[in-house]
């Protein structure tokens, strides 16, 4: 069975940011998949839903179930990252100051995305934009 479903993320949309999570999370408990994987996937979806929120010019989410995995795919088209490695750190951030005070700013979450996926790759280009793919067992 396929199923797929895509949100669009605007820059600066924190009224609706989450949203697109809430309802990827409502669906794989429709869909009866386990909680655990659904724990897994609602955080990395809501990362980089934020993500996109915050640090993009706007771009989409994405999840496809398919027979034993899901895959969520999170892609922007700017600005892109100039140093993965030292965005990938735990605690490195470039969130100003009003973000901050909503609390996000942490830099945690590509690292979040990363140890709760079973597969995670991501890839960028600066003045393009950035594209990270994670894959979830969902067989137990
Ligand atoms: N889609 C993106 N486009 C451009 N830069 C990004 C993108 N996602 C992340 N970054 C860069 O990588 C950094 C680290 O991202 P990460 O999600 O780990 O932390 P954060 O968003 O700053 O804070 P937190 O997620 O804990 O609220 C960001 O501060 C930003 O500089
Ligand atoms: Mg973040």
């Amino acid at each position: 069975m396929t199923y797929e479903l895509k949100f669009d993320v605007e820059r600066g949309d924190f009224e609706t940011a989450g949203l697109a999570s809430r309802k990827i999370k409502k669906t794989l408990q429709q869909l009866g998949i386990n909680n655990k994987t659904i724990r897994q996937v609602s955080i990395a979806g809501y990362e980089g839903e934020m993500n996109l929120a915050i640090h993009s010019d706007g771009g989409y989410i994405s999840l496809m179930v398919l027979d034993g995995e899901l895959v969520l795919v999170i892609e922007d088209t700017g600005p892109g990252i100039p140093d993965i490695a030292l965005a990938m750190q735990e605690g490195y951030s470039t969130a100003g100051d009003e973000v901050r005070e909503m609390g996000f700013g942490a830099g945690m979450g590509l690292p979040n995305m990363r140890n709760n996926s079973d597969a995670f790759e991501i890839n960028s280009e600066p003045g393009v934009g950035t594209r990270i793919e994670m894959h979830f067992n969902t067989k137990t």
